[in-house]
C-alpha cells in the first residue's frame, strides 16, 4: 500500500463512521498508517463499557432487556440495561480494588453466562485488557496462553455446563497454575453447590467481591488505540497467535458493520449461537449489538440437548427476530427429521446469519427454507478473528432474489478486496486465487501479542501491500465473492492445486450427505491423495452405490484426477466445540500416527469408530 492508502472520500467515509459512536475526545488524524500497522482515530479517546452501558441508559432504555439468558436445564435469568449497568459497575469497582489497572491483560475462562458478558464490560470499563479463553480449552491450552499473556488476573467460574456434563473450570484452573507464576489474583463465580478449595491470598469469591463493592465506577476514556482484548487464534504452525484488537478502530468497524448487515431496530431480539470464547462471541455477542441497545439472547448448552428442538424453541420463546449461527450447526440439523422444527412457531424470525465456513447451498437452502420459511435473507458473513468485523457479506438491503446461494456476495463499503494469482496480478473472473485485502479498514487487528514478524510475516509478506488472510477465493461474473477455503489447507494432486474445502463442496453436494471432511494424504504417484469422511443423512443405507455416486461427482464436478482413495461413511466427525472439524486428526488415523494434542476436540468418541471404519476398509 502507498504512504496515502486512503483517498479523501474513503476516509471521510470511515470518519463518518466514527461519529455514529460517542467519544469523550474526538480524534486529531482519522488513520495514521505505518506500513503494516494501522493506527485509527488518533487522539480519540473513548470506552467500551460506557458505549454498551451508560449511552444506552441516557438514551432511556433503562428497563429493556438487554440479556435474556437460559441454560439447557431451562433454568433462566434476564438483565435490564440498568441492572447490567450496576452489576458491571459493582464488578470494575472490585476488580479496580483487587489491583487492576488500565493496560493490565485479565484472562477470562468462563462459560457462557452473564458474568462472562459482565466480566468483559467491567475489565474494558477500568482501561484493562481482557482474554478471554474458551472454556471448552483444557487447563493445558489455557496455561499456554496465560504465559503468552503474563496475565496477573484471572476470573472463572467453579463449573460450566454441557450437555448434562459438569465441567469443574475451576479444577482447571488450579490445574494450569500450578506451574505458572504470574497470575496474583483469581475471581470465582460461584454457581453450584459444590465444594471448592479456595487458595489463601489468591482466590475471591465474584459474589462476595460484589456484595462489598461500590455502584458506580467512572469509566476510563481510553486511546482509539488502546487494546480492548487480546485474542487467541489458531495458525498452521500449532502455537496460537494472540491477535490484538484496539477500542476505537475496533467498536466503530463491529458497531456500523452489525447496523449494515443485520438491519436491526430498537425492537430487534437477536441471537449469535457463537461461544464468547470466540471473535464472534466478542464483536457479535456483545459489543457490537450492546452499544446498539438491543435485546440479545444468550444460551448455555449445546444445540442438540436434550433433543433437537432446543434451539427452536428459544426461538419461539424469546421472538428472536436475527439468528446466527454457523455452518455445521445447519449441517447437524439436517441430517434429522423436520419434525423438531415444525412443532415451534418461528414466525418472528426476520433475518438468518451463518459465519465459520462455506455455507454451502445445499444447507443455505436448508436453513432459507426450513428456519427462514422462505421469507428471510441470509446474511452470510466472511470475516475472521484478525478483521474484527465482517469484510464481505449480504447487507439487510440487498433482496433475496439477488443472493446467490453459496456465495458471501461483495465485499462491504470500504472493503476493497480482490483475487489475485501467486505474483498479486488480479485473476480473471471466475478464476480461483488468494483473496487479499488492498486498504486497511477500522477493524483490522493492531498486532499479534509479542510477535512483530508474525505479524507480518504471516499477513502482509505474500502480496506486498496487502493483507493475505489465507483464504482462497473466486470472483464470478457478477463480481460475487465465493470462498474456496484456506489457501494453507491444499492439496497438490498431479500437480493440480485444489482446496480440501473444494472436494468437500462436492461431497455435500450428494442429496444424501449431510457433512463430509477430507484428509490429504502422501500419493507416491501424484503427490497428494485423499480420503473422504462423510455423514449420511439418518435412515439412507445403500452405501455402496452411495459411494460410486460421490467418486462420479468429483470426477463430474472438478476432473478425473479428484479420485478419493477412500470415503468411508461415519456417524459424525471430531470436531472443536466452536465447530470446527480437526481434519489433522482424520489425517493422523489415516496414516496410522499420533494423534497430537486432541485436547480442544469436543466428542472424542467418535474417534474409535472412525478408526475401526480406517482399519476395516480396503482401499479404492
Ligand atoms: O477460512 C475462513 C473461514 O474462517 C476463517 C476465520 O476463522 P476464525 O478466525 O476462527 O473466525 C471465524 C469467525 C469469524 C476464515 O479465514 N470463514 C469465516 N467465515 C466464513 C468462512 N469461510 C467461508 N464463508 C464464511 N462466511
Amino acid at each position: 500500500m502507498e504512504k496515502e492508502v486512503l483517498d479523501c472520500s474513503l476516509k471521510d467515509f470511515w470518519e463518518n463512521k466514527a461519529k455514529n459512536i460517542f467519544w469523550f475526545k474526538k480524534w486529531k488524524k482519522i488513520l495514521e498508517w505505518d506500513y503494516p500497522y494501522a493506527k485509527w482515530f488518533v487522539g480519540g479517546k473513548l470506552n467500551a463499557s460506557y458505549l454498551c452501558l451508560d449511552q444506552n441508559i441516557k438514551r432511556g432504555l433503562k428497563d429493556k432487556v438487554a440479556i435474556y439468558w437460559q441454560d439447557e436445564s431451562g433454568q433462566e435469568q434476564s438483565f435490564t440495561y440498568n441492572q447490567l449497568y450496576k452489576q458491571v459497575n459493582k464488578f470494575a469497582y472490585a476488580l479496580k480494588n483487587i489491583g487492576i489497572k488500565k493496560g493490565d491483560i485479565v484472562i477470562l475462562y468462563l462459560p457462557m453466562i452473564p458474568q462472562a458478558i459482565i466480566s468483559m464490560l467491567a475489565v474494558a470499563r477500568i482501561g484493562a485488557i481482557h482474554t478471554v479463553v474458551f472454556s471448552g480449552f483444557s487447563s493445558k491450552s489455557l496455561k499456554d496462553r496465560i504465559n503468552d499473556t503474563k496475565a496477573k488476573f484471572l476470573i472463572t467460574a467453579d463449573v460450566g455446563i454441557r450437555r448434562g456434563r459438569v465441567i469443574p473450570l475451576k479444577d482447571f484452573v488450579d490445574d494450569a497454575l500450578n506451574d505458572v507464576s504470574c497470575i496474583e489474583k483469581v475471581v470465582i463465580v460461584k454457581r453450584s453447590n459444590r465444594k471448592i478449595n479456595l487458595k489463601e491470598n489468591r482466590d475471591l469469591l465474584y459474589d462476595e467481591l460484589i456484595n462489598n463493592s461500590e455502584n458506580y465506577v467512572e469509566p476510563e476514556p481510553v486511546e482509539a488505540t488502546h487494546p480492548l482484548y487480546i485474542l487467541y487464534t489458531s495458525g498452521t504452525t500449532g502455537k496460537p497467535k494472540g491477535i490484538v484488537h484496539s477500542t476505537g478502530g475496533y467498536l466503530v468497524y463491529v458497531y456500523n458493520t452489525f447496523k449494515n448487515c443485520f438491519g436491526i431496530d430498537e425492537k430487534t431480539v437477536y441471537w449469535c449461537t457463537a461461544d464468547i470464547g470466540w471473535v464472534t462471541g466478542h464483536s457479535y455477542v456483545v459489543y457490537a449489538p450492546l452499544m446498539h441497545g438491543i435485546t440479545i439472547v444468550m444460551y448455555e448448552g449445546a444445540p442438540n440437548y436434550p433433543d433437537l428442538s432446543v434451539w427452536w424453541k428459544i426461538i419461539e420463546k424469546y421472538n428472536v427476530n436475527i439468528f446466527y449461527t454457523s455452518p455445521t450447526a445447519i449441517r447437524m440439523f439436517m441430517q434429522y427429521d423436520d419434525k423438531y422444527i415444525k412443532k415451534h412457531d418461528l414466525s418472528s424470525l426476520k433475518r438468518l446469519g451463518s459465519v465459520g465456513e462455506v455455507l454451502n447451498p445445499q444447507a443455505w437452502h436448508w436453513f432459507f427454507n426450513k428456519i427462514g420459511k422462505g421469507k428471510c435473507q441470509i446474511i452470510d458473513t466472511w470475516w475472521q478473528t484478525e478483521t474484527g468485523g465482517f469484510m464481505m457479506s449480504p447487507t439487510a438491503k440487498d433482496d433475496i432474489e439477488k443472493l446467490k446461494p453459496g456465495s458471501v456476495n461483495f465485499p462491504l463499503d470500504g472493503i476493497y478486496a480482490d483475487v489475485v494469482d501467486k505474483n498479486g496480478c488480479s485473476v480473471t473472473l471466475g478464476q480461483k486465487g488468494f483473496l487479499i485485502i488492498k486498504r486497511p479498514w477500522p477493524g483490522i487487528m493492531i498486532g499479534i501479542h509479542n510477535d512483530d514478524e508474525k505479524y507480518k510475516k504471516i499477513y502482509w509478506s505474500k502480496f506486498k501491500g496487502s493483507y493475505y488472510p489465507g483464504d482462497y477465493a473466486r470472483k464470478d461474473e457478477d463480481g460475487y465473492f465465493w470462498l474456496l477455503g484456506r489457501a494453507d489447507e491444499t492439496l497438490n494432486i498431479a500437480g493440480h492445486r485444489i482446496g480440501t474445502a473444494e472436494i468437500e463442496k462436492v461431497a455435500v453436494s450428494n442429496e444424501f450427505i449431510i457433512e463430509a471432511a477430507v484428509a490429504g494424504i502422501p500419493d507416491n504417484i501424484k503427490g497428494d491423495g485423499f480420503v473422504v469422511f462423510a455423514v449420511i443423512r439418518n435412515g439412507f443405507d445403500n452405501k455402496n452405490n452411495l459411494k460410486e455416486q460421490v467418486i462420479l461427482n468429483f470426477r463430474n464436478q472438478i476432473g478425473a484426477f479428484v479420485k478419493p482413495k477412500n470415503v468411508y461413511f461415519v456417524n459424525s466427525l471430531p470436531k472443536t466445540r466452536s465447530g470446527k472439524i480437526l481434519r489433522r486428526v482424520l489425517r493422523s488415523i489415516v496414516l496410522g500416527e499420533s494423534l497430537g494434542d486432541i485436547t480442544t476436540l469436543e466428542n472424542e468418541a467418535c474417534l474409535d469408530e472412525i478408526k475401526d471404519k480406517v482399519s476395516s476398509s480396503v482401499a479404492i
